[in-house]
């Protein structure tokens, strides 16, 4: 059994009771294991940001969590913040959507480098900036010495997504955080970051938690996936089996209408509906204003029945209503 780099146990998010304690992630349990990319795809609003910030700890005051997020065997749920930031920007590395508006306008890329390089290691500032040099090249920025004195605004986004992967590493991390990192690129700067992020986690073994509204990208990409729905996690499996045999029927809806889910209830030829909003949430499945199979039980539906390969939150998946709607879905498709 191989020790997974993070886990994250039964997450549930809610606003503090000031903020009216409505819940905004419930039990959402997943994990990743070195040299893995794990796909975490939902539409708008499913909890895929909340999720990435609780495991950094870095959730708004007015929302709570319970849970465990287990990285190196410490509970970073309950870490003491000075311990917490000192895995930040170290062993945890975070990219975001805007990798322009992250780096700071009025310094070099060299200056916050080197920066980010010596909050971690006790480097003199001549072998910070070799190994920003180092760090440049291995992103693929080319030249890289040169570019040390570049400022932000001479870097394209792709390239400033490059320099943010290149400053989430600075501090050897095992771990990255990826929240829709290239959906603000364009088609073909966002393969190269793709290929980027495959190439350090295969050379590197550094597990990613790659966040995405893109299906077809996520599925592209990941080793594994899970998929989010209303603040929960519906499916989990292999890109390969999510694909080609999902189980849930909200994944066989976004199967059916791959590859963009950027705006709630647009799902091209899918699934009718938007999703409910936190403090609206059905009992039960929260799937099931939206589901055709829905059926008796399923506003009792409890847990996800959970194995780290393969689980889905629906117990009418693999029943004869199941396997119909699935093969309502496959027709769709092909
Ligand atoms: N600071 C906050 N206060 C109240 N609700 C929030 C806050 N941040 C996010 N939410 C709510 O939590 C839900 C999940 O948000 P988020 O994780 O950002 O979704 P995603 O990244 O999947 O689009 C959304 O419905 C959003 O309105
Ligand atoms: S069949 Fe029931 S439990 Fe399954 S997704 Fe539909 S509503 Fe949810
Ligand atoms: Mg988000």
């Amino acid at each position: 059994m191989i020790t997974p780099v993070l886990s994250v146990e039964n997450l549930c998010l809610k606003l503090t009771a000031d903020r009216g304690g409505a819940p905004l992630l419930s039990g959402v349990s997943f994990e990743i294991r070195s040299g893995e990319i794990f796909g975490l795809v939902g539409e708008s609003g499913s909890g895929k940001t909340l999720t990435a910030l609780a495991a950094m700890r870095l959730l708004p005051p007015a929302i709570e969590a319970t849970g465990r997020v287990m990285f190196d065997g410490a509970d970073l749920l309950s870490l003491p913040e000075r311990d917490m930031r000192k895995l930040r920007g170290s062993r945890i590395g975070m990219v975001f959507q805007e990798p322009v508006a992250a780096l700071n306008p009025t310094f070099t890329i060299g200056a916050q480098l080197v920066s980010a390089i010596r909050a971690h290691h006790q480097f003199s500032r001549g072998r910070a900036r070799d190994r920003a040099v180092e760090l440049l090249d291995m992103v693929g920025i080319p030249e890289p010495r040169a570019r040390l004195g570049f400022y932000p605004h001479q870097f394209s986004g792709g390239m400033c997504q490059r320099v943010m992967i290149a400053m989430a590493l600075a501090g050897g991390a095992r771990l990255l955080l990826a929240d829709e990192p290239t959906t603000s690129l364009d088609v073909t700067t966002q393969d190269e970051i793709v290929r980027l992020l495959e190439k350090l986690s295969r050379e590197h073994g550094i597990a990613v938690l790659f966040i995405s509204h893109d299906l077809g990208l996520v599925a592209r990409l990941c080793h594994r996936i899970a998929v989010a729905y209303a603040g929960e996690l519906v499916e989990v499996g292999t890109a390969d089996a999510l694909l080609q045999a999902p189980l849930h029927p909200y994944t066989q809806g976004l199967v059916r209408c791959v590859p963009d889910l950027t705006q709630i209830g647009v799902l091209r030829g899918g699934i009718p509906g938007t999703p409910p909003m936190p403090g609206n949430w059905p009992a039960g499945c929260r799937f099931q204003p939206r589901c055709t199979i829905a059926a008796d039980g399923c506003e009792r539906l409890q847990s996800i029945a959970s194995t780290t390969d393969r689980a889905v939150r629906c117990w009418r998946a693999g029943s004869d209503a199941g396997s119909e709607a699935a093969a309502v879905a496959e027709r769709v498709t092909s």
